[in-house]
């Protein structure tokens, strides 16, 4: 099934610092990626991405999570997307899980960056799992957002080597400057309707 976006205009959803967002506004701001950031929204009030994202002039909004229900703050998020016109949704160091009612509001048009060479270790402190593990080689993956952690199809995979003595700040940081990378590059192909979802596999087209 051939990825179809409606337009190009992105929502960003960010819970923390927003390296991820500000790569991929960095990106459209040099005419790499051809794209709009319609919305950012966080469900951290004081996240310093939501305070980089006013500072580029771009559309906010913080949705408060506490004291709700998954589903209300859910439906909350998904009417202001809608409002702004977004068809594709990026969550981007997004700490919170969708649930199926977000997620069938935007099916196959939600993107998500993880710090890890899915499906090994998915959820939370994925750099400290891989260095406990003891793995050479550790990444990032974007991929489709399903009702699944972590789980939904891969469009891209970086590998970066794990070093004698890294710490878990060293290999997180070699990971997210490859994150920096394959985001925007995996933004490009299913806005330019180059994807395919066979399964679990994503097929990259020419056309
Ligand atoms: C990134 O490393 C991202 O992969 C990770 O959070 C960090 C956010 O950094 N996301 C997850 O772990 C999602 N499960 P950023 O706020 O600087 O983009």
């Amino acid at each position: 099934m051939k990825i179809v976006v409606g337009n190009r205009k992105l929502g960003i959803l960010l819970s923390g610092r927003g390296s991820n967002f500000a790569a991929i506004a960095d990106r459209i701001a040099a005419g790499a990626l051809d794209a709009e950031i319609a919305l950012v929204i966080s469900d951290q009030e004081s996240a310093a991405g939501l305070a980089e994202a006013r500072r580029r002039g771009l559309e906010t909004a913080f949705v408060p999570a506490a004291g709700r229900s998954r589903e209300s703050f859910d439906r909350e998020t998904v009417e202001r997307l809608r409002q702004r016109g977004v068809s594709l949704v990026c969550l981007a160091g997004f700490m919170r899980i969708l649930g199926p009612f977000f997620v069938r509001a935007f099916p196959n048009a939600i993107l998500n960056i993880h710090p890890s060479l899915l499906p090994a270790f998915p959820g939370l402190d994925a750099q400290k799992q891989a260095l406990d593990h003891g793995v050479r080689f550790g990444g990032c993956t974007v991929h489709f957002v399903d009702e699944s952690l972590d789980g939904g199809p891969i469009v891209s995979q970086a590998v970066v080597p794990v070093l004698d003595g890294d710490s878990v700040d060293d290999l997180s940081a070699r990971i997210l400057a490859a994150e920096h990378r394959i985001y925007s590059e995996a933004i490009g192909l299913v806005l330019d309707r180059r994807c395919e979802i066979d399964g679990r596999r994503v097929a990259v087209t020419n056309e």
